[in-house]
């Protein structure tokens, strides 16, 4: 294991190519798939507030924290928190950071590969012409039928998953910077096409109103969990992508500036999907609180209605897929890297990681059709039946199942003339998607943000950071010491009481 000035995997040619590299790990499925869809099922408005908030006191400072360990280290997450947390003596647990990274990063590429394989199906679909002039009902069929069928999940899936291990063996460097370079502005114009769109949709004013009006009634502890949990998620922050791509980072590039482009970028793309994506909703009497295939059922409805929507949809669906895959490869970065590191080809670690992270994504192949009623965390909440007198019911007790067969729970509780049951579960992949994204990835950042705050030395880290501003400097420290800590562990301690 030799770690000189440049490291071991190679350096990106220069700070413009970080950028490149980093937006393509941010800007995925995250932005243009999650963010409206959980901003839907959350009430829109205040949940996008909060959002913004995480983004700007936690997910960008601990973003410029992750790169500059990196760099420090130059190497694998893994490694590179060993090290640093050696020769910080800062206590053992920091050193564990990598490893819960890597945890969540074979999660979250097991989900994230059979999700991008959605987005491939889609681009076959919109190239064959499936979608032209489709009403909102049959563009709702599509997809339906997609989730009920595993053997197309599964062959999309593998399809992703093979495209991702193709570029990964090859070298993140030859293999990626080329593909972010074209396709991440193309992107942008396409979802300024969208947007254009959209604003002549009788919706657009509804739309926008959902994403942009701040209405904190509609907001639940769980959203709050939901939102910082996305904020990490959307940065690829919180698992070592980033900290990995830090490593590579030149010498002389200065962190700030760079850090807080690509947080910019992300925001404004997601921004700019929910702004398509609702107006559509609206327009088409769709439910906002549509759940996963929010994206796949009001997308092509719009492509189907534009004239030379066959060529739009389906380009817009290649860079979707395109999104998806320079994601996906930083989430196999960090582990790959490691594998190498410890002796292991590049060829055989990514075979390794992403087949481990390729089996792993079957449990959510059928998360949507087989075993959709097989849930974990299974609440039976009585509510008082509509037509009944809530003064005079006595509703039983709550009870609630680590696991149980949703189908069984529901013939053992059969709504009476006084009571419903609300029986509400997470499937193996909402498992997955919570575990990650709402404990994990905001565990990492907390311990991220308190290393390089409080373990740290000044010197070392204005060092390492190369920003030329002071005040620049003294803001961020103050954030990843106090702020972006606090504001993590609030919304956690929140969450969990
Ligand atoms: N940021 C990516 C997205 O928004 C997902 C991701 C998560 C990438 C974690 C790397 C690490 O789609
Ligand atoms: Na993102």
């Amino acid at each position: 294991m030799t770690a000189d000035k440049r490291g071991m995997h190679g350096i990106w040619s220069s700070r413009w190519t970080f950028i490149l590299a980093a937006t393509g790990s941010a800007v995925g499925l995250g932005n243009i798939w999650k963010f409206p869809y959980i901003a839907g099922e959350n009430g829109g408005g205040a949940f996008v507030l909060v959002y913004l908030l995480c983004i700007l006191t936690a997910g960008i400072p601990i973003m410029m924290a992750e790169v500059l360990l990196g760099r420090k280290a130059r190497m694998s997450p893994i490694h590179t928190m060993e090290r640093l947390t050696a020769t910080a003596k800062a206590p053992r647990m920091f050193a564990g950071i990598g490893w819960m990274g890597a945890v969540a990063g074979f999660c979250i590429l097991s989900f994230y590969s059979v999700i991008a394989g959605w987005t491939v199906y889609y681009t076959v679909k919109m190239a064959t012409g499936t979608f032209t002039g489709i009403s909102g009902e049959n563009a709702g069929a599509v997809f339906s039928d997609l989730l009920a069928d595993p053997q197309s999940l599964m062959l999309y899936h593998t399809i992703f998953m093979v495209l991702v291990g193709v570029v990964i063996a090859r070298g993140v460097h030859r293999g990626l910077e080329n593909a972010v370079r074209i396709m991440m502005p193309l992107l942008f114009i396409m979802l300024i096409l969208l947007l254009g769109y959209s604003l002549t949709t009788p919706g657009f004013s509804q739309g926008f109103n959902f994403l942009f009006s701040f209405d904190f009634s509609k907001l639940s502890q769980e959203s709050v969990v939901v939102a910082l949990g996305h904020a990490f998620f959307t940065l690829s922050l919180g698992m070592g992508a980033i900290m990995a791509y830090g490593a590579y980072m030149p010498a002389d590039a200065s962190l700030g500036k760079t850090v807080l482009a690509v947080g910019i970028l992300d925001t404004i793309v997601a921004l700019a999907a929910g702004l398509v994506i609702f107006p559509i909703v609206f327009t088409n009497g769709l439910e906002p609180g549509a759940g996963p295939g929010l994206m796949f059922q009001t997308l092509p409805i719009a492509f189907g209605g534009l004239p030379g929507g066959v060529l739009i949809g389906t380009t817009f669906f290649v860079l979707v897929v395109i999104a998806a895959w320079s994601s996906a490869i930083s989430i196999a970065e960090p582990a790959v890297a490691w594998c190498v590191e410890k002796g292991v080809g590049r060829g055989r670690s990514t075979f390794i990681v992403c087949a481990l992270a390729w089996f792993l994504g079957i449990g959510t192949v059928f998360s949507f059709n087989d075993w959709s009623n097989n849930q974990f965390f299974v609440h039976v909440t009585p509510t008082v039946a509509e037509q009944a007198d809530a003064t005079s019911v006595q509703l039983p007790e709550a009870e609630w199942f680590a696991y149980a067969d949703v189908s069984e729970l529901e013939r053992l509780y059969p709504p009476t003339e006084s009571v419903n049951f609300q029986i509400t579960g997470k499937t193996f992949f909402d498992v997955l998607d919570f575990l990650t994204a709402n404990i994990l990835l905001p565990l990492g950042g907390v311990l991220i943000s308190l290393f390089g705050g409080w373990f740290l030395s000044r010197r070392s880290v204005a060092d390492e950071a190369r920003v030329n501003n002071t005040a620049i400097f003294e803001i961020w420290r103050f954030m990843i010491r106090f702020v972006s800590p606090a504001a993590v562990l609030f919304v956690f301690i929140h969450g969990i009481l």
